[in-house]
């Protein structure tokens, strides 16, 4: 059977981008493949050194993983943290990783441009620990939002030469994964491209009814097609893209052949799609009180799942240690 590993930040509630791009695709894997799925606390230090409550923000994530369906007893749920071997390889593919190469890819360059301050080594290498959550467990299979794209190249980039070094096959070469076939990019609300927890556009599955009322309401829009069939501007693109997602089939239709006959009321519209955003998020809202009303069992799945990652890392390491050479 083939394995799946896939993370997310605690540095934020899980919003719609995490979800469709991610967690969608998490809970029907867990079901057909060996699934390993974390909360990366170590990348959270690259943006947020002091990070707040770890423990605090880890739950938080934990009890939304569950909420949304992700199931202890199918796959292995953890915390990156807690599985010191991901350091430890972290450390291995960090000698053979270019500093042409990392200072080249995009979201380092972003990153580094938004935080002059503090352009840190651990956000030069993000993408060797990212590379290194994957491999540990010899993953197949990587289910990411678009966004992740270039640390996905990098990832079968060090696996790759992993193997070449020191002439071995011990790692495959992990592909993005989305069910949809190509990967998701969720746009926020503002109209300025992708919904991000650090953007401020973006609606969490935590939000209740009146707060996700008003982020649609406030969304742009423009003064309406003036042709029929016109290709849509981009903020009204994303009102559809989102539709798309969370709404019937019937109602997209319905808004799209009014968009397509010049008859769209965009106030008509976004009212819809707040109502449709509301029922899809308000059940994981009350399951995410519910499970983080109980810490004590989200220790217990952490450590449980902690147990079952290790376990996999281990076996792996042993063999990482064997062909650089140590005894
Ligand atoms: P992070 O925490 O930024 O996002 C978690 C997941 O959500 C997806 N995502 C989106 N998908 C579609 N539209 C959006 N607007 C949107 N925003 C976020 C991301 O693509 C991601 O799948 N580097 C990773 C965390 C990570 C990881 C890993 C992932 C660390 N190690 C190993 C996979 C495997 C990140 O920053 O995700």
């Amino acid at each position: 059977m083939e394995t799946v590993v896939s993370g997310i930040r605690p540095t934020g509630n899980l919003h719609l981008g995490n979800y469709f791009g991610a967690v969608k695709n998490f809970l029907k894997m867990q079901d057909e493949y060996k699934c390993f799925f974390f909360i990366a606390d170590w990348h959270s230090l690259t943006t947020h050194p002091h990070p707040g409550n770890v423990v605090e923000n880890v739950r938080k994530i934990l009890a939304e993983y569950l909420a949304c369906g992700l199931n202890p007893e199918k796959a292995t749920i953890y915390v990156q943290s807690d599985i010191k071997e991901i350091a430890e390889l972290y450390l291995y593919l960090n000698m053979n990783a270019y500093l042409g190469e990392l200072e080249r890819t995009t979201t380092f360059k972003e990153k580094a441009r938004k935080q002059p301050d503090n352009v840190n080594a651990g956000l030069l290498t993000y993408p060797t620990l990212m590379a290194a959550d994957i491999i540990i467990h010899r993953a197949h299979k990587v289910p990411v939002g678009k966004d992740q794209e270039q640390n996905m190249e990098m990832a079968r980039k060090f696996a790759r030469r992993f193997n070449t070094i020191y002439g071995s096959e011990l790692f495959p070469e992990p592909a993005s994964f989305s069910y949809t076939g190509e990967g998701i990019k969720i746009p926020g609300l503002d109209g300025s491209g992708k919904m991000g927890k650090s953007e401020g556009n973006a609606i969490y599955l935590v939000d209740d009814a009146a707060t996700i009322r008003k982020k649609v309401m406030k969304a742009v829009t423009d003064s309406g097609p003036t042709e029929p069939n016109s290709v849509k501007p981009e903020v009204i693109q994303n009102l559809f893209t989102l539709m798309d997602v969370v709404s019937s089939k019937d109602t997209y239709d319905y808004f799209n052949e009014k968009y397509n006959n010049c008859e769209i009321r965009y106030g008509d519209l976004k009212k819809q799609l707040a109502e449709d955003i509301i029922n899809f998020c308000s059940p994981i809202r009350e399951r995410i009180m519910e499970y983080a009303a109980n810490p004590d069992n989200l220790d217990k799945v952490a450590a449980a799942g902690a147990e079952k990652a290790r376990a996999s890392a281990a076996t792996t390491m042993k063999e990482v240690r064997k062909l650089i050479g140590f005894r």
